[in-house]
């Protein structure tokens, strides 16, 4: 069993706590938070739901992240706070030589992204990038269908990803773009993250958005075009009210089907064929969380880099989206 130690026990570390919890290959030995209230086990706001309290007993308590990095019953870390404390918790677990999995996006920005990179030249621990969409059974299946070339390439393809505003956060920090980056970066990274894994770096890119003073670019719609390959429009945002649930959907078009999935609907992938057949196939069991934190933990067991969602892959996404924003922010200055 891998010893793992949670740093931040807000919405998603505890998400990861409850998830962890499932897991038979790690037992949770510590968590750490500012908010002693949140050092109790229970669910925090979010946009997605996490079903009732979580007993934290026999489970260390620190009231910050650089008293877990001391605690030695700690093997791996996961890194669940606020993306602008990403990178001086990624440096800090490394000089503790510890195994890391970090939320995304991997680093408020690029730049920072590329410090982190120079840092783990040379570590010998796995490092992660929390990319979940990359490990979500939906996303999985649509991508393996499509490597697998059976329906023939991809045309055309649009993402969604949209929630209600994000009022319930730590001292407000992603509704502040200088520490969040905003939907663009904390929302939509999802997206263009995933399509980036699936279809690489565009050969060019368009952005139009809604830029919210001091919020950031809290819509943004995007079109990446590949030389001689597909067109894709993505789109993400977090403009609607509280009660508006949340919805992440896809579209794609091959050249022998098309393929979709709506979380508002049934969450299952529907494949209709050019030969008039509907398919649903099965997707693996769990979500992008479950199936993340086993890829980690293997990896960690199999003494093996994480490739799949691989620190340089995830600067990718961070830097894509930087130039999203730039272009949506060129549109509105001209
Ligand atoms: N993969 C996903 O689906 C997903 C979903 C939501 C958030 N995230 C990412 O996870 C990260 C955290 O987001 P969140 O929604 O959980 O934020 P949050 O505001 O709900 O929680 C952040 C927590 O960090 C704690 N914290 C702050 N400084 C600390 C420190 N020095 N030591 C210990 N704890 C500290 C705060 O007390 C707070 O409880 C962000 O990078 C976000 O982008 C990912």
């Amino acid at each position: 069993m891998i010893k793992v130690g949670i740093i931040g026990q807000g919405f998603i570390g505890k998400m990861h706590l409850a998830t962890l919890r499932q897991s038979s290959l790690a037992v949770v030995t510590a968590v750490a938070d500012r908010e002693p209230a949140n050092l109790e086990g229970k669910a925090v706001g979010g946009n997605i739901a996490i079903s009732g309290d979580i007993s934290l007993e026999g489970v260390a308590r620190y009231d910050d992240g650089d008293a877990l990095l001391r605690d030695p019953n700690v093997d791996a870390v996961l890194i669940a706070l606020p993306t602008y404390l990403h990178k001086e918790y990624i440096l800090k677990s490394m000089a503790a030589g510890k195994h890391i999995l970090c939320e995304k996006p991997l680093t408020r920005t690029s730049a920072e992204g590329k410090e982190v990179l120079d840092a783990l030249k040379g570590y010998d621990r796995v490092f992660m990038s929390a990319q979940c969409i990359r490990f979500w059974p939906v996303y999985v299946e649509a991508r393996n269908i499509i490597l697998s070339g059976v329906y023939g390439k991809v045309l055309s393809a649009q993402l969604t990803r949209q929630s209600g505003k994000p009022t319930w956060s730590w001292q407000g920090w992603l509704l502040d773009e200088a520490r969040s980056g905003g939907a663009a970066l904390d929302l939509h990274i999802h997206d263009i993250d995933f399509v980036n894994y699936l279809l690489g770096t565009p050969g060019h890119l368009a952005a139009t958005g809604a830029d919210i003073p001091g919020e950031g670019i809290s819509q943004i719609n995007a079109l990446y075009t590949y030389d001689g390959g597909p067109a894709v429009a993505v789109d993400g945002g977090w403009f609607h009210p509280g009660v508006f649930p949340f919805r992440m959907a896809f579209r794609m078009e091959l050249e022998k089907a098309a393929l979709e999935f709506d979380s508002r609907i049934d969450g299952d992938l529907h494949v209709y064929t050019n030969d008039e057949n509907h398919l649903t196939p099965a997707l693996l069991p769990g979500d992008g969380y479950s199936r993340e934190h086993e890829y980690f933990l293997r990896c960690i067991l199999d003494g093996r880099p994480a490739e799949e969602a691989s620190a340089a892959s995830a600067v990718e996404s961070v830097a894509l989206v930087e130039q999203e924003c730039a272009a949506v922010r060129a549109i509105a200055r001209s």
